[in-house]
């Protein structure tokens, strides 16, 4: 079953990369939503629809929460429960044309079954059933470390954290070798996979910002939890570390600690 899901994300992924190219041709509507700086285009919210409307047809049983708010705001996560992201990076999309992603999750009785990262530019996808590992465009994909340090790794951290220095992040920034911002938790997921990079830490992921990416870091032993080490609250906004095994030892400790 969770095989006939995962071919259908690929159509429904690929049908939503073709309109995306196209409109990267044309006119882009775009607006702000809570400040000049959220933004939301007519992309996001015709992909969101697109997503919407297929899994509504293919499996009305199931509920679904998105970013665009087209869904059905679920109080619990019992049953089957879908998590998308339309563009991961939106501000990547409007000033870059690159660096953003869809990201797509399949979720049952709370438990990761299905994520999906595509990198549309770079028509790089990566794809998460449980239990089965990972396929990035149609191979078997491993990380190629299974563990990886701070003093020796280049870590992604969220910029707005960087400049505060909530939770000492700055010390974490001096002990590693070097900061990179991407833009896309999306984006800063697949460099995770790819070994890039050892951590990536958010202050502020919604439910679809981490859905996805929970499920391939699972796959391959990379650690996701709150700041607190709890699990991510799939209901709720969320402070959120991933990381490889010894990178995340050492980064929990501040993270854990006074803002
Ligand atoms: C955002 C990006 C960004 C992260 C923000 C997200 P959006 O998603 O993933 O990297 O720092 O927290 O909201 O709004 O572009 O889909
Ligand atoms: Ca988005
Ligand atoms: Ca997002």
């Amino acid at each position: 079953m969770l095989e006939v899901r995962a071919a259908l994300v690929r159509e429904w992924i690929e049908e939503a990369t073709a309109y995306i190219h196209d409109q990267l041709d044309g006119e882009i509507e775009i607006q702000s939503k809570s400040n000049r700086k959220d933004l939301v285009t007519s992309v996001d919210k015709e992909v969101e629809l697109l997503f919407r409307q297929k899994i509504a047809e293919n499996f009305p049983d199931d509920r679904y929460i998105g970013e665009e708010r087209m869904g059905d705001t679920p109080s619990n996560l019992a049953g089957g429960v879908w998590i998308v992201d339309p563009i991961d990076g939106t501000a990547n999309f409007v000033l870059q044309q690159n660096h953003f992603a869809i990201m797509v999750a399949y979720y049952e009785d709370g438990l990761g079954k299905l994520g999906v990262v595509y990198d549309v530019m770079n028509d790089d996808y990566f794809e998460a059933t449980a239990g089965q590992g990972i396929k990035r465009n149609g191979q078997v994909f491993q990380p190629p470390f299974k563990d990886k340090i701070l003093k020796d790794s280049l870590i992604a951290v969220n910029g707005g954290m960087v400049m505060t220095d909530a939770y000492k992040v700055q010390e974490l920034v001096k002990e590693s070798m070097g900061l990179r911002i991407y833009g896309s938790a999306g984006i800063e997921i697949i460099a995770l996979l790819k070994g890039e990079i050892a951590a990536y830490v958010s202050p502020r992921l919604q439910p679809w910002d981490i859905a996805a990416g929970q499920v391939l870091a699972n796959e391959v032993g990379i650690q996701v939890s709150q700041f607190t080490g709890e699990p991510v609250d799939l209901l709720n906004q969320n402070r959120v570390l991933v990381a490889y095994p010894s990178a995340y030892r050492r980064m929990i400790e501040n993270l854990k600690g006074p803002r």
